[in-house]
């Protein structure tokens, strides 16, 4: 079956049995900070768990594209990806665990059994065991298993008990469905939520043991089929790779390294989704994964000895989503990208140059040098830590990979303190001119958000009594026309003589307002704001002029590139 097919068939499924259809969600959670992507197709419902009431229905159904870089390592075997599709039905406010696993599980075999023709002889469930941690074992599911005539297995918490998402919410024991050895779907019974308990523990990523599990009175269903590997098993094939879109470009690919080539097509697509969803490639983040995976792809496909039709294969597969996502493939959209590897192929001919050099005039490093050279490269050419470490490890030199942190937090140190004798509380001075180019500053970026549009974020600044500057992602040069109609907001601005206003409120409050905070700096909970009319709201801590009446003539003097994705302003006010 087709996934199209498959897709449709799933939802028609649940739809039939009372599950409204919901749209997929963002790949950027929109409700839980403490995760980067949406991982999985309940994490735009976390909330409806603990309040139900929230929910449009009591039961939903979606499709929801995830991406998942916690099994990044794995990708390139047969099952694993990057991105994929997660078919799921939803249930909340259930009150007797019996019955939501008694409905669950055999709706969940009904659609395998009868709708996809699955005999139970290739199938077999695992259910959840006590395994020394303080859940007991699912005796429930495995008793509904056993009377629908289906083999069952038992596993502890590391197979078969979910979540949560992020540092806290709903997760429970788990009931997985495998087809031929394969597993196809995970149906999770949230029946406990996790909260962290101590401060210190609270903000650790990854800290998934530090928490309270509490017993949930409401409870709720989570199922998700990964629809690739799916679709793969029931047309009878070894991986995912032998299905659309990823079978159509494997085959252009280098037989002779065939990992490799899954990693390539499995990361364009991860990018096109990615982009899509409106991030940028950088340095921090989901910015820096996107980046990531970009690099890594043009790496791979420099290694192989076939050419690769990169554009054309962004350009399929961002084609065969269109349908059924907001894939964007217009030319600006995949410009994105499109930039990003022009930029690192440039980086990766100098590195290699300059690699080969190296290996040439240092004959049987120490790790010492060979770390230190990684780092340089890191440095230099953009080649992220871990890419580095692997080629170099292909070359059979390791890396020192405590020496490379240190060397990194040295560079990290290094940097700062430059930046701290730069700035005296954000502003080299407090002078009348460098407050108005403070307060100008604060209508330059909302001008340009304006014109270039919300992805627009401030990366870096300074602002003197001679000039004010900053430093914002866009990945190509801005037009003539664009700084003038930047340059002319600003002035307008200045015309209308608008209010500064200066405000403290909670973070959470300021962010939900929009308010423009500098990228990666950390603030408090409570939050100093300055607004300026109806047209900029920042976190700062001033000084500011009181209206921006008092500012004079605004002009841009230079517009330039500061580092990759990184556009720089230079800006001046004249009396
Ligand atoms: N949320 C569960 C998973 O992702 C279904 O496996």
């Amino acid at each position: 079956m087709e996934i199209i097919e498959l897709r449709r068939r799933f939802l028609e499924f649940f739809e039939q049995k009372g599950y409204q259809k919901v749209g997929p969600s963002s790949l950027i959670p929109q409700n839980d900070a403490s995760v980067l992507f949406t991982t999985a197709g309940m994490q735009q419902f976390k909330d409806f768990y603990s309040s139900p009431d929230l929910s449009p229905s009591p039961k939903l159904t979606t499709v929801q594209p995830v991406i998942r870089t916690s099994d990044i390592s794995e990708v390139g075997d047969d099952t694993h990806l990057t991105s994929f599709e997660m078919l799921g039905n939803f249930r909340f406010g259930e009150k007797d665990s019996f019955e939501m696993k008694k409905i669950a599980i055999t709706e969940a075999w009904e659609f395998i059994n009868n709708t996809l023709g699955v005999p139970a002889s290739r199938v077999y469930a695992t259910v959840f065991k006590d395994d020394g941690w303080g859940v007991s074992d699912d005796e429930e599911s495995e008793k509904i298993w056993r009377e629908l005539g289906v083999e069952v297995k038992k596993a502890g918490k590391e197979d078969n008990f979910w979540g949560p998402t992020g540092e806290e919410g709903p997760c429970g024991p788990t009931t997985e469905i495998y087809i031929d050895g394969v597993e196809v779907w995970n149906l999770v019974f949230n029946q406990y939520y996790k909260k962290v308990t101590t401060a210190e523990t609270a903000g650790i990523a990854g800290s998934t043991e530090a928490g309270e599990y509490v017993a949930l009175t409401q409870q709720g269903l989570d199922t998700g089929s990964g629809l690739e590997r799916l679709a793969a098993t029931l047309q009878g094939k070894k991986s995912v790779w032998e299905i659309e879109p990823f079978a159509t470009w494997v085959h252009y690919t280098d037989p002779t390294m065939p990992r490799q080539s899954r990693i390539i097509i499995d990361h364009l697509r991860a990018i096109i989704f990615i982009v899509s969803a409106g991030i940028l490639p950088g340095n921090k983040g989901r910015e820096y994964i996107l980046r990531r995976l970009i690099r890594k792809a043009v790496f791979l496909v420099d290694q192989l000895s076939v050419s690769f039709a990169w554009d054309d294969a962004i350009k399929h597969m961002s084609a065969y989503y269109r349908d059924f996502y907001q894939i964007c493939d217009d030319e600006e959209t995949l410009d994105v990208i499109f930039n990003e590897k022009a930029q690192f192929e440039k980086n990766i001919i100098k590195a290699k140059h300059y690699l080969e050099k190296w290996l040439q005039q240092n004959v049987s490093p120490s790790s010492e040098e060979i770390t230190k050279l990684a780092f340089y490269m890191y440095e230099s050419f953009g080649f992220p830590k871990e890419l580095v470490i692997e080629h170099l490890s292909s070359l059979s030199y390791t890396v020192d990979n405590e020496y490379f942190s240190n060397l990194f937090l040295e560079h990290q140190k290094i940097s700062r303190s430059g930046m701290e004798g730069q700035f005296k509380g954000g502003l080299v001075d407090h002078s009348e001119q460098t407050i108005k180019h403070h307060t100008a500053h604060h209508l330059l970026l909302a001008a340009l958000r304006q014109v270039l549009g919300k992805n627009v974020v401030q990366k870096g600044s300074n602002v003197s009594s001679e000039r004010l500057r900053i430093d914002f992602n866009f990945d190509r040069k801005l037009t003539e026309e664009e700084l003038k109609e930047i340059e002319e907001i600003v002035n307008q601005k200045i015309k209308e003589d608008l209010p500064v206003e200066h405000k403290e409120m909670p973070k959470e409050e300021a962010l939900s307002l929009g308010a423009q905070a500098e990228f990666g700096a950390k603030y408090g909970d409570v939050v100093s704001v300055y607004s300026i009319g109806d047209f900029s709201l920042e976190l700062c801590g001033g000084p500011h002029v009181d209206r921006t009446g008092q500012l004079g003539r605004f002009e841009i003097l230079k517009e330039e590139a500061s580092s990759q994705g990184v556009r720089r302003i230079k800006a001046k006010l004249y009396n």
